[in-house]
């Protein structure tokens, strides 16, 4: 079942529901905002005081960050790109059968995005609904000159406690610590007891969420650089549409294209950001 929503106040989404699980997708941004498997809790982390408003940014799901992760260049323009608040239009949507729910977003340049940055593309997310979340991120150059991307499929997972949580999977990988942009490497698993916000690098396999009753597993393809964030008790207080106390019940793990793994994507060519979470 794939269903059109809209909100009084004009915010459009839809709604997909088949005999594995159940999400919703807002246009703008080509923003998942839920996704529970049957009889499961949702996966993924939403902030009970996010904003459904046109031109902002959900707090929560996985947001698209697009064509840059973190800030421009000179920090003049919005943090993480301009994809995650414009509007993408629905290109299709495919019941593949009674377990698996497909749906194409496209987002291209337009006078406003050309005013932003300067190249003409395609940018395209195919969602899958199944027992697994599946994301693909195209990018097509449609223009005459090569262009340089960095992005993250930037999903909030859901947590117990971020005080009961591992990660595991990035034991012996380089990271950028981005709150002392010092290079480190990683000695065994994550867990938390302070704000962590970190670029891993040469990152191959699976990473593994383990959480008190259940395991999430995240698989990226075209990606070597994984973000990893939980604002903690200071940040926290001071970040739009979150409670103070939300960092105890979220953490992102973000399948990237980041800093050294930035993509040189050259005319008529496309590049592919794959990420699979079950
Ligand atoms: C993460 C960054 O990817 O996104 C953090 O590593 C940042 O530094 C976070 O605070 C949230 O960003 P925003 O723009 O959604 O508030």
């Amino acid at each position: 079942m794939i269903v059109h929503k809209k909100l009084p106040n004009g915010f459009v989404y839809i709604e997909i529901k088949n005999s594995s699980a159940e999400a919703k997708i807002a246009l703008q941004g080509a923003h998942i905002f839920h996704y529970k498997r049957e009889g499961k809790e949702p996966i993924l982390w939403l902030s009970e005081v996010s904003d459904f408003e046109v031109g902002k940014a959900i707090r929560g799901g996985v947001p698209v960050c697009w064509p840059w992760f973190g800030f421009n260049e000179n920090k003049t323009l919005p943090q993480h790109g301009f994809a995650r608040t414009a509007l993408w239009k629905f290109v299709g949507g495919d019941e593949v059968d009674e377990k698996t729910t497909s749906i194409t977003l496209r987002l291209t340049h337009s006078d406003e995005t050309l005013k932003m940055w300067c190249y003409k593309f395609e940018l395209e997310l195919k969602i899958t609904i199944s027992d697994r979340l599946s994301m693909e991120l195209k990018t097509t150059n449609l223009d005459r000159e090569s262009f340089t991307i960095t992005q993250a499929l930037h999903t909030y997972f859901a947590v117990s406690h971020i005080s009961d949580v591992a990660i595991k999977g990035l034991d012996k990988k380089p990271y950028l610590d981005a709150l002392t942009w010092k290079n480190e490497v990683q000695k065994g698993d994550i867990s938390f007891n302070q704000e962590v916000d970190r670029v891993y690098q040469e990152v191959d396999g699976e990473i593994l969420l383990i959480d008190k009753n259940r395991t999430v597993h995240l698989k990226n393809e075209g990606s070597s650089s994984v973000v990893v964030w939980n604002p903690w008790i200071e940040k926290c207080s001071r970040m739009s549409a979150m409670k103070p106390t939300a960092y105890e019940s979220m953490l992102c793990i973000e399948s990237a294209n980041a800093f050294d793994d930035f993509k040189v994507i050259k005319p008529n060519e496309s590049h592919t950001l794959r990420a699979a979470v079950y």
